[in-house]
């Protein structure tokens, strides 16, 4: 049985004191025996975010990583400097990271790898484009992204990544995609790391759906077969989290 996950992406949103404040108000919110729960909060609120959550069940994540160990690279941050910060998790491959900062299925994978070698569990995101999914190329292009996302990365590690699809058309816009819509795509994910590798790392590697999930749209979602939660990113900033967390109450 493969444990629900609720991540929160808070994506460029709270300075670290707005922070202190966010967490303090949804830490009763989303305690949970039954779900793993992570937030994936900017680079600069990891301190204070580790210093609260210490000693609850809430890990902490990052949102990007660079693939190289260290060196010149303005701006950027390694995968080792999160680990030892605390951080447990690391988006990678979001499409606002695609479609603002030229990341590829190339650095996705570069990024994964690394995340590995520094035991960082990666939440590895795809989803196709309003024009692909009308297109009726959806499934292609989801299996290209999850073929070129896990080139080289070992069973063992396979297994223990966390993917998210996130539908581009469904992330800020409100526009939830159905449950029968992520179903559909979350499975052929599946099928495609069970090609790859075999059912049992199919059946073990937990897949979220992300794009305007709400206290209301979780429960349906997260009930269908072969989605394990979700990738949250406007709810996460509010109270409403702590509904999508307890999505079966
Ligand atoms: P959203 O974002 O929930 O605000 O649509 C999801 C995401 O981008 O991870």
């Amino acid at each position: 049985m493969r444990r629900k996950i609720a991540a929160g992406n808070w994506k460029m949103n709270k300075t670290p004191q707005e922070a202190k404040a966010l967490i303090q108000e949804l830490l009763p919110l989303v305690d949970s025996d039954e779900v793993d729960v992570i937030f994936c909060v900017p680079f600069i609120d990891i301190p204070v975010a580790i210093e609260l959550l210490k000693g609850s069940r809430i890990s902490v994540g990052a949102q990007n990583m660079h693939f190289e160990d260290k060196g010149a690279f303005t701006g950027e941050i390694s995968a080792k400097m999160l680990y030892e910060s605390g951080v447990e998790y690391v988006i990678i491959g979001h499409s606002e990271r695609r479609q603002y900062f030229a990341e590829t299925d190339e650095t996705v994978n570069k990024k994964i790898l690394k995340a590995f070698e520094t035991e960082l569990i990666p939440i590895v995101c795809c989803g196709e484009t309003l024009e692909q999914r009308e297109a009726g190329i959806t499934l292609e292009w989801i299996k290209g992204q999850i073929k070129g996302a896990f080139a080289g990365v070992c069973k063992e590690n396979a297994a223990q990544t966390i993917i998210a699809y996130e539908p581009i058309w469904a992330i800020g816009t409100g526009k939830v995609a159905t449950k029968e819509q992520a179903e559909e795509v979350c499975r052929f994910i599946r099928e495609t790391i069970c090609e790859l590798y075999d059912q049992e790392t199919a059946d073990k590697i937990r897949i979220l759906y992300g794009g305007s999930v709400t206290g209301d749209s979780a429960n349906e979602l997260f009930s269908m077969d072969d989605i394990d939660g979700g990738l949250v990113g406007g709810a996460s900033l509010k109270a409403d989290f702590g509904r999508i967390v307890h999505y079966n109450k």
